[in-house]
């Protein structure tokens, strides 16, 4: 069955008709396009295109349709279709006879595709934020169960000064929650109404979009209809947000990938979320971080290609949007999965605080501290700058720390050097508890990060 039969000969190639077909994508739909045809059969009752009895016929035969689908959970197997709304139209048919071909009264799939497209990310937009908040829960326990712990923080991937773990994860939280922000900005921009712009010009029949929208849960009706019929920037904006999920998770597994090889060996990764080497034994690999992180180039991709899909489009609507669905489900379901396993990896994440203590100790990174003395003594900081690079450049030739220095060895480079000096240099916890400026790493700073997290989780 056609949608649009009347003016073709019989030829038909089949081979185009697979290639055309967008039934094996657009099927997810099918919950949308129930509840979109329902409204629609409504307000042409209102609007006095239908009678109330077909009104009353054509909604039963979709309710059967939403029972016969949601009895099947492999309902569409076998189904031959150009697109769910063609199937729902065939179906119908088989319902409720001829009346069927009264739904499509006044309307076009082209606001119509767009309207269940919105339907359906606003509530995926729904289901990506709570697992989002999963994510940010996990990762806020695992900062309080290590409240204390240091580590090196590091900038260039070199030692740069010592950091709380805590503060760490507090930097994810962040980047996770202006995510959720982004969803809810894309979400509310996506809330509008396109049912009743027809194929691009609007419709003869007097619907009451108001009513419509009402009906359908939008926030709004889209005030242009040739816009909205050939508008996917909503599809665009989530998987761009998807995307920066994605980048942000895949910064996260890099972390971990490196923190977990031996060489680092701060944390390690759960069984349940490793592999081993089918050659070597002693092997434990963390394929999940790096799957997360390979499945943000798959995320990126479907943005750039969602973009490139519009560049150039001529007004209205154009068969090539209807390939930005495959890109939007699969950037939304990949986001959605990687997020599952990013915040179960986080629940089971075992972190060694005495090794981050320990590399900690080894990389200089109280070399800002012990400058930072020096301008406490009156030294301008280029000075004292020069002074302890000379220092450290002494320490790595012979191949000690800074704690490990002698007095007279450590004044041939810093005239100025005292106990202070020295127990700047010797100390991690005081460098990191130094820092105490609003958003800074010092415990107090972080324990008021982590009660903003927690009123941010229970707003
Ligand atoms: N399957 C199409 C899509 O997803 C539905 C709209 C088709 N409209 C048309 N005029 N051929 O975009």
């Amino acid at each position: 069955m056609k949608l649009w039969g009347g003016r073709f000969s019989r030829d038909r190639d089949p081979d185009f008709e697979r290639f055309s077909e967008s039934f094996s994508v657009d099927q997810r739909l099918i919950a949308c396009d129930l509840a979109v045809n329902r409204a629609w059969v409504q307000e042409l009752g209102r609007a006095r295109v239908l009678q109330a009895g077909e009104v009353r016929s054509l909604s039963r035969g979709l309710d059967a349709i939403g029972r016969y689908v949601k009895s099947r959970p492999r309902w569409a197997a076998g189904q031959a279709a150009e697109d769910v709304h063609t199937w729902v139209e065939q179906r119908l048919e088989r319902e409720v006879g001829p009346l069927a071909g009264k739904l499509r009264t006044g309307r076009s799939r082209n606001d119509l595709v767009a309207t269940e497209t919105r339907l359906y990310l606003k509530s995926e937009i729904s289901n990506l934020k709570s697992g989002i908040r999963d994510l940010l829960r996990n990762l806020v326990a695992l900062a309080k169960r290590h409240d204390h712990a240091i580590m090196p923080g590091y900038t260039h991937l070199q030692p740069a000064q010592p950091i709380l773990f805590a503060h760490y994860l507090l930097a994810y939280f962040e980047m996770f929650a202006r995510d959720l922000g982004r969803f809810d900005d894309c979400r509310a921009r996506a809330d509008e109404l396109p049912m009743g712009a027809g194929a691009l010009a609007g419709t003869t029949f007097r619907v009451d979009r108001m009513r419509l929208a009402r009906a359908l849960g939008f926030a709004r009706v889209a005030r242009n209809s040739l816009d909205v019929t050939s508008d996917r920037d909503f599809v665009c904006e989530a998987i761009a947000a998807c995307a920066l999920v994605m980048t942000h998770l895949s910064r996260l597994a890099e972390d971990w990938i490196i923190y977990s090889s031996p060489a680092f060996g701060f944390v390690t990764l759960g069984d349940a979320y490793s592999t081993g080497s089918s050659l070597m034994p002693q092997k434990k690999n963390p394929d999940s971080l790096e799957l997360i992180r390979g499945k943000a180039a798959r995320v990126l991709g479907r943005l750039t290609s969602s973009i490139a899909l519009l560049k150039g489009l001529p007004l209205a609507y154009n068969r090539d949007m209807q390939e930005d669905k495959a890109g939007l489900f699969d950037a939304l379901d990949t986001t959605r999965d990687s997020v599952k396993i990013a915040a179960r990896v986080v629940a089971t994440l075992r972190i060694d605080e005495a090794r981050m203590k320990e590399i900690t100790a080894l990389g200089f990174l109280t070399a800002t501290d012990v400058a930072d003395e020096l301008v406490r003594l009156g030294v301008p900081f280029s000075q004292a700058h020069k002074q302890v690079g000379k220092l450290v450049r002494y320490c790595e030739f012979q191949r000690m720390t800074l704690s490990e220095l002698t007095d007279s060895q450590a004044r041939k480079f810093i005239p100025r050097w005292s106990i202070r000096l020295r127990a700047a240099a010797a100390s991690p916890e005081r460098s990191v508890s130094r820092r105490n400026t609003v958003g800074g790493t010092s415990p107090s700073q972080v324990a008021r990060q982590l009660r903003a997290a927690d009123r941010f989780l229970s707003s």
